[in-house]
């Protein structure tokens, strides 16, 4: 079923929220030769392998002063409120409270050469071996974060998904690249903030017409957290639009975001969040979300905007 997207989206934003507890080092090298890449993208940089950082601090987020252990169903609950709206809200001139994490990109771990990351053991099974080859303690919230990422990496696809975890830029590519087929020339699409994020929730007016990204496949790649860079990537087949919107904040600041909207929700679950935010049952309407800014909407290249 697509019954869980919305969920896992939520999950994934707020596991990778609640634990910012990766650091990377300094040195990174941005990967040039890539084209596709956008140029103000500080996502997509890569370490030399001495710089995987293994840092033990542990910087509790705190969302609405809630402290980082609370992943209750209130704290839930207020972020799905300002995570999902419907089609029919991206109109322009539309005011709507979102909700856009401020990490700063130098901070949050980075890629890893290939060669390196396939050097490295990604399976629950070696959890132990892991946590002593990064030197964090059983108990610490890296090994539950790291733990978190391997189980979601090895748990099977949804009916009608393709997942697959990436470790390295190269195979988020080359994996993404078999999803669409392998000549096919892809683009990338991120939140992009064009100027820089203030707060991290406010209200926002649509500015401008908002464009549909006309892709019938899209893998859309979400970070989790890890020592280095690993993503979440996953591809469905089913009814979706993506979207492209300006928003301007009520500081003035102006971000530019995909927006997916999920066409047809009459297989969700109905106890899902989107619905009791949006006050909805599955099927009446439509439920979207923006994405955080780390997160990789791959599409083909010659995708056109309408
Ligand atoms: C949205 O907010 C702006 C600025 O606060 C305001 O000028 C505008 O009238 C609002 N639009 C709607 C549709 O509420
Ligand atoms: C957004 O606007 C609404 C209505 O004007 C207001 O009640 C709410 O407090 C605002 N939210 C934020 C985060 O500023
Ligand atoms: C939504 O999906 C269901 C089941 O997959 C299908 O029966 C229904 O016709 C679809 N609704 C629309 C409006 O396409």
């Amino acid at each position: 079923m697509a019954a869980s997207s919305g969920i896992i989206i939520l999950h994934l934003f707020l596991i990778s929220v609640i634990c910012q507890c990766f650091h990377a080092s300094s040195s990174r090298t941005i990967i040039s030769e890539l084209q596709i890449l956008p140029t103000n993208n500080n996502i997509l940089t890569t370490t030399s392998d001495k710089s995987i950082n293994t840092k033990k601090e542990f910087h509790g987020m705190s969302l609405n002063g809630h402290s980082s252990s609370s992943s209750n169903m209130d704290h839930q609950m207020d972020l799905a409120m300002n995570l999902f709206f419907t089609i029919n809200d991206l109109k322009p001139g539309n005011n709507m409270s979102v909700y856009f994490s401020i990490k700063n990109p130098l901070n949050s771990p980075h890629f890893i050469p290939k060669e390196e990351a396939d050097s490295i053991p990604f399976s629950s099974a070696q959890l132990p071996y892991l946590l002593n080859y990064f030197s964090f303690s059983e108990e610490s919230p890296q090994a539950k974060a790291m733990g978190e990422t391997l189980k979601h990496c090895e748990s099977k696809p949804l009916e009608g998904e393709t997942k697959f975890c990436a470790t390295s830029l190269e195979s988020m590519l080359d994996s993404a690249g078999a999803v669409f087929g392998s000549n096919t020339r892809l683009k990338v699409l991120t939140t992009n903030h064009l100027t820089k994020p203030r707060v991290e929730l406010q209200n926002y007016t649509i500015s401008g017409r908002v464009k549909e990204v006309s892709a019938r496949k899209i893998v859309a790649c979400h970070s989790l957290p890890y020592p280095y860079a690993v993503f979440y990537c996953h591809s469905q087949e089913s009814d979706h639009k993506l979207l492209k919107v300006l928003l301007v904040g009520d500081d003035g600041g102006r971000v530019e975001a995909p927006a997916m909207c999920h066409m047809n929700t009459s297989q969700w679950d109905p106890s899902h969040l989107a619905f009791r935010a949006l006050k909805t049952k599955p099927g009446e309407s439509s439920v979207c979300h923006f994405f955080p800014a780390d997160n990789l909407i791959w599409v083909p290249s010659s995708s056109a905007l309408k």
